[in-house]
């Protein structure tokens, strides 16, 4: 097999570099100089490898995507080699990849961890049985347990336009009633006592008649990291393996930071036909900028004018991709901060953009001024919370549209975002909903996986390499149609899960089921290049190009292929220069963000962690965590050139700064800011 195909690894590199406005020429000159240096430095690397590096990893085994009859360990950009313990053996159980990534892996309760497995659940103590006082079914709804001197009203609400006010109805009795969402409250003596938001999902005639593709449904739970996954929904990982025959990409990684500027590149795509500019012309939007492992700079798709401070109802988009194949779309988001408006506040889409969504529920959730709705969904009581609200909404989707193609995409965003163990509770009541919907699910393309991993841990954890796992390795497994088991995409798919895969690889998938594989009835196992997209289905065969953090458009902040780090925290003079930059570079930003006069001034106090990740020539890459005497922490890579000018890349705050950055939300958000106010 042909490793290290030039032609086939400059066209990956081009596939998304090329609309970017580089010269062609320069990244085959780039390239070619990395193998010319992997060459020469092979053996000395591999003497250096071997006798320094075996002895520190030997405590950790080694998951790699990795498999080669080579004779040197896997090397990335780096003249400091990545080693792992398995390529100095040469027996891999599988041989077909040389990405020269190797992820870790470590035991799910590996004693280094357990003590940040801090158990959070909101519905502790709370009565599962409890029913509630009113039902809305058939479009009628009704008071399950009447009581002598309680009476029940109801009121509906109706959200005409996405971002326009509410409609509502005034309050009436029990009854026949067609509205999509509906408040039931009770009274005892002029007493609030009960309250509840009922939905139910109204048909609606399809833009376009189609039958005969199968439904697909994502299930996203924000910040749920890969293993968070396997240990929460232990029993709903376990039924979607043995039942669907799902399969796990321990390796998947995000793009971006947050929730948003990560589902900007899975749900918008290219412009039609007409291109306006080049950088308008790729698809899978990149809204974060950053550099590559190796030095490649990302740059952004959109600017943040164009993917937040405008309305993206224009844009093309997955939701539109599915309406117009025949789709019935339901997206389900149960925060009132829909994902695409979120820090900073964005505009989103103005008009609906999926034929149902969950938005007016959290909006009434957000809105009500009654105080026993409010409370009904904080599970204390009932066990009912968003979550169950949401579920339930996209099952009653499911049977209205039973006949129909579907694609749902539900977005969990409360459970995992703050507490390593909050998805603990979805385990139970999604396995149900698996199970009572078993046929359907085996039926479709299941996706359960996160946006990100988990954000919301402390520096001490972060500083451990499980932490940074955590940080940086969403969940992600993947089932596909009973039907299709057997004509070689489930084997395609087994055989990609074992290497590096990014969001821009499931958008090249769901596009793939939605336009691509329906003519070959989901065989076509062949490479398919769509035109603009930087993925590649995972249905498919994938370029035998290596995948790692220099060739797939990965962020190097949020790389998880693992790369050998030299400790250099105890280097004061460095520290010290280092640190002081860092913070004046984050005056610096807070200035051009028009924010200083709301901020603290940030004074150093320690540097927490200092590491060389690369070191080319005289160019070294460092990671620094940096803490200052206000309470915040910064963490970020910074390159010192032989010229002793620092470049940082993005810089991110890594304590629980919560609300203490909202003063910026005016001029410019940023979490850089610690507010005086
Ligand atoms: C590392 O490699 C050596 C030699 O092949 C082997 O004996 C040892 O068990 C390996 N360690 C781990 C943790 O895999
Ligand atoms: C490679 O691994 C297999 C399975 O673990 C083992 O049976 C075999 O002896 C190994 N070969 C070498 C050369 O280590
Ligand atoms: C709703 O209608 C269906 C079918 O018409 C019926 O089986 C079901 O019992 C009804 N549900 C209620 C709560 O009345
Ligand atoms: C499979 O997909 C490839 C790539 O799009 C295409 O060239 C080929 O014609 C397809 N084969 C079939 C049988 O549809
Ligand atoms: C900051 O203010 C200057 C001058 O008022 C303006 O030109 C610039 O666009 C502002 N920058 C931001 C990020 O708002
Ligand atoms: C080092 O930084 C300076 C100033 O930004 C830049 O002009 C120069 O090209 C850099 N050198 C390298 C090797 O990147």
């Amino acid at each position: 097999m042909a490793l290290h195909d030039e032609k086939e690894s400059t066209r990956l590199l081009l596939d998304y570099e090329d609309s970017g406005g580089r010269e062609p020429s320069v990244f085959k000159y780039l390239n070619s100089r990395r193998h010319a240096n992997i060459k020469s430095l092979s053996y000395l690397i591999f003497a250096f490898s071997a006798a320094s590096f075996m002895v520190l990893y030997m405590a950790i085994n080694w998951r790699s995507t990795k498999h080669e009859t080579v004779s040197v360990p896997p090397v990335l950009n780096q003249i400091l080699p990545i080693f792992t313990n398995e390529s100095s053996s040469n027996n891999y159980t599988n041989q077909i990849f040389n990405d020269g990534c190797s992820v870790p892996i470590f035991d799910l309760y590996d004693e280094s961890e357990k003590p940040f497995f801090i158990p959070h659940d909101d519905t502790i103590g709370c009565d599962p049985n409890l029913k509630p006082l009113t039902e809305y079914s058939n479009g009628s709804w009704r008071v399950t347990q009447e009581k002598e001197g309680r009476s029940c009203k109801a009121r509906c609400y109706e959200l005409p336009v996405l971002t326009g006010p509410f409609l509502i109805s005034d309050w009436f009795p029990p009854g026949p009633t067609d509205c999509e969402f509906l408040e039931a409250v009770c009274w005892e003596n002029d007493r609030e006592v009960y309250g509840y938001i009922h939905t139910q999902i109204l048909e609606k005639p399809p833009k376009v008649i189609k039958k005969g593709v199968p439904d697909v449904f994502v299930i996203l739970v924000d910040s749920l990291s890969s293993r968070m996954m396997k240990r929460s929904l232990a029993k709903t990982v376990k039924f979607m393996t043995e039942q669907f025959q799902a399969v796990d990409f321990p390796s998947y990684s995000q793009v971006a930071s947050r929730s948003q500027v990560n589902a900007v590149p899975l749900w918008f795509g290219r412009f039609g036909a007409s291109v306006l500019y080049w950088n308008r012309f790729i698809s899978g939007k990149q809204v974060e900028a950053g550099t590559m492992q190796g030095g490649r700079e990302i740059e952004v798709d959109w600017s943040e004018d164009e993917y937040c401070h405008h309305y993206m109802d224009d844009k093309p988009n997955m939701f539109k991709d599915f309406t117009d194949a025949g789709y019935m779309t339901n997206y389900i988001d149960d925060w009132f901060y829909q994902t695409l408006w979120a820090n900073p506040d964005c505009k989103g889409f103005q008009n609906y953009h999926s034929a149902h969504t969950f938005f007016p529920f959290v909006k009434i959730f957000e809105k009500t001024d009654l105080y026993i709705t409010k409370e009904h969904l904080r599970g204390r009581i009932s066990c009912r919370e968003s979550y169950s609200a949401a579920l339930e909404f996209f099952e009653q989707f499911t049977e209205i549209y039973k006949d129909r193609p579907k694609f749902v995409w539900y977005w969990s965003v409360h459970l995992a975002h703050n507490f390593l163990m909050g998805a603990d509770r979805l385990d139970k009541p999604l396995l149900e909903f698996l199970q009572a919907n078993s046929e359907m699910f085996d039926n479709a393309f299941v996706v359960l996986m996160a946006d990100h991993g988990w954000r919301s841990g402390t520096t001490e954890f972060y500083a451990t390499e499980i932490g940074n796992l955590e940080h940086h390795n969403p969940a992600f497994m993947m089932s596909v149609p009973k039907k299709y088991r057997d004509n070689g995409i489930l084997e395609v798919l087994t055989k990609n899960s074992e290497r590096l895969q990014t969001h821009y690889d499931l958008r090249a998938t769901l596009l793939d089921i939605v336009k691509y594989q329906p003519s070959s009835q989901f065989s076509n196992t062949t490479l398919l290049k769509i035109p603009g997209e930087k993925g590649h289905s995972l249905l498919r065969e994938q370029p035998l190009t290596p995948r790692n953090c220099e060739t797939l458009p990965i962020i190097q902040e949020y790389c998880m292929c693992k790369s050998k780090s030299i400790d250099m925290k105890y280097d004061t003079k460095l520290s010290n220069r280092l640190a002081t930059a860092l913070i004046t570079y984050v005056h610096d930003t807070l200035d051009e963000f028009n924010v200083t006069s709301q901020c603290h001034k940030y004074e150093f106090d320690k540097v927490t962690a200092l590491s060389i990740i690369s070191l080319n020539g005289a160019k070294a890459t460092y990671k620094i965590v940096v803490k200052t005497k206000q309470p915040a922490i910064f963490e970020t890579l910074v390159t010192d050139n032989e010229t002793g000018k620092l470049e940082f890349g993005t810089i991110e705050r890594v304590d629980r700064y919560g609300t203490t950055t909202y003063c910026t939300k005016k001029t410019h958000y940023t979490p850089l800011c610690y507010c005086k106010e």
